[in-house]
């Protein structure tokens, strides 16, 4: 029998989100239906609202997740009824060519549930990212619930879902950071904190943040940065290369997402060094280099997606890591919320005044 639950939904470009009930249909073969405990409240939710990512409105909202397993459809062995579990929105097909060369974490064919949620009239709402967390139950295919510890709070687990793992994965997985090594990170949003607290976790010697907010930098060094450049008031690549004994960072994260920024972490790395791309471009965002510059400076230039991650090897691995005490997730929460409070955290986001406010359910 579907279930009708309380959920976000976006209704229509820029217009405000409101709680709406919706209807979750019984899982199908591979589907999951999950009670959702926990979901944090991310830019790209944003964008969804403002139709940034598409026009396929209405929209249920939210991600970043975690939550118990209620049912499963046929076929499913991974996961059962009572697991805990945080939702990914790759689901690895196994069989694609990526999948096939041994590189799931690039999948090309990542699949979501089958069947759509509605609103009661019907109305086919089209879930953000695949998962639509921000309800009281999601469905979803059930590659898409990865196991972990149950120790864990919700709300600290479920932000590994999305930028807490990208930021870590840009620096470990794609950047590949390891011990002794200096890394630069530009923007120190909830992804740029999170590639701090991974190159820490890593064993960097030298962690430089970057950014235009003293405010964010002061948490910045809470995370594991070693040296703090605030680049409104000081050029980056300059200050990056003094604190390298002049040479620029092995590994330079860009967490923004801007031409200008991407141009800073060209030049503030050193020469054969890694620039890792893990900030989102717009499609009107144009990046000039002079390509005598890309080739003599050598090294590799990579763009990081969800964190190079996978999720079955990566998300019980850093859980089991924060739960030893050796890497504080819960720094990333600054605040929980109700379901009705998304609108009023998607305003204090823009202002820059949280890293993650988390809806606990
Ligand atoms: N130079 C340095 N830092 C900047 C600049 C700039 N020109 N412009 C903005 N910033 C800083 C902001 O002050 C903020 O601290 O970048 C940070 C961005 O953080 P958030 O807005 O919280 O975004 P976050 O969730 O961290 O995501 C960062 O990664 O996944 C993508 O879509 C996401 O593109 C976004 C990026
Ligand atoms: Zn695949
Ligand atoms: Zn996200």
């Amino acid at each position: 029998m579907a279930q009708e639950v309380r959920g976000v939904i976006a209704p229509g470009k820029d217009e405000a989100v409101r709680v709406e009930t919706i209807v979750v249909p019984d899982p199908g073969p591979g589907e999951a239906v999950v009670r959702v405990q926990a979901c944090g409240v991310c830019h790209t939710d944003l964008h969804y609202k403002q139709g940034g990512i598409n026009d396929d409105f209405p929209f249920l909202l939210g991600h970043e997740a975690a939550g118990v397993v209620e049912a499963v459809g046929d076929g499913v062995t991974d996961v059962e009824p009572g697991d805990f579990v945080i939702l990914n929105w790759r689901a690895v097909c196994g069989k694609c060519r990526a999948c096939l060369r041994g590189r799931p974490w690039y999948c090309f064919d990542t699949h979501n549930a089958k069947q759509r949620m509605t609103l009661t009239d019907g109305t086919e709402l089209s879930p953000a990212l695949g998962i639509g967390a921000f309800a009281e139950k999601t469905l979803v295919a059930a590659g898409q619930c990865t196991k972990v510890d149950p120790a864990v709070a919700p709300q600290v687990a479920g932000l590994l879902g999305c930028g807490v793992m990208a930021g870590i994965g840009a620096a470990i997985n794609t950047g590949g950071v390891g011990r002794g090594d200096s890394v630069a990170v530009i923007g120190c949003g909830g992804v740029g904190d999170a590639a701090i607290a991974g190159s820490h976790l890593a064993g960097a010697a030298t962690i430089i943040a970057v950014d235009i907010d003293d405010r964010k930098l002061a948490k910045a060094r809470t995370m594991g940065a070693t040296h703090t450049v605030n680049s409104r008031e000081t050029d980056p690549v300059e200050a990056i290369r003094e604190l390298t004994g002049g040479f620029g960072a092995d590994v330079v994260i860009e967490a923004v997402g801007r031409p200008e920024t991407y141009q800073q972490a060209f030049y503030a790395r050193d020469l054969a060094g890694t620039v890792v791309l893990v900030g989102v471009p717009t499609p009107e965002m144009k990046l000039e280099l002079p390509l005598l510059d890309v080739f003599g400076r050598g090294g590799s230039l990579k763009s990081s997606w969800y964190g190079d991650c996978l999720p079955s090897r990566d998300f019980p691995m850093l859980i089991d890591l924060h739960l030893q005490g050796r890497l504080d997730l819960g720094a990333f929460v600054t605040e929980t919320i109700q379901l009705d409070e998304v609108e009023k955290a998607f305003e204090r986001m823009h202002q820059g005044d949280v890293l993650r406010s988390v809806v606990v359910l």
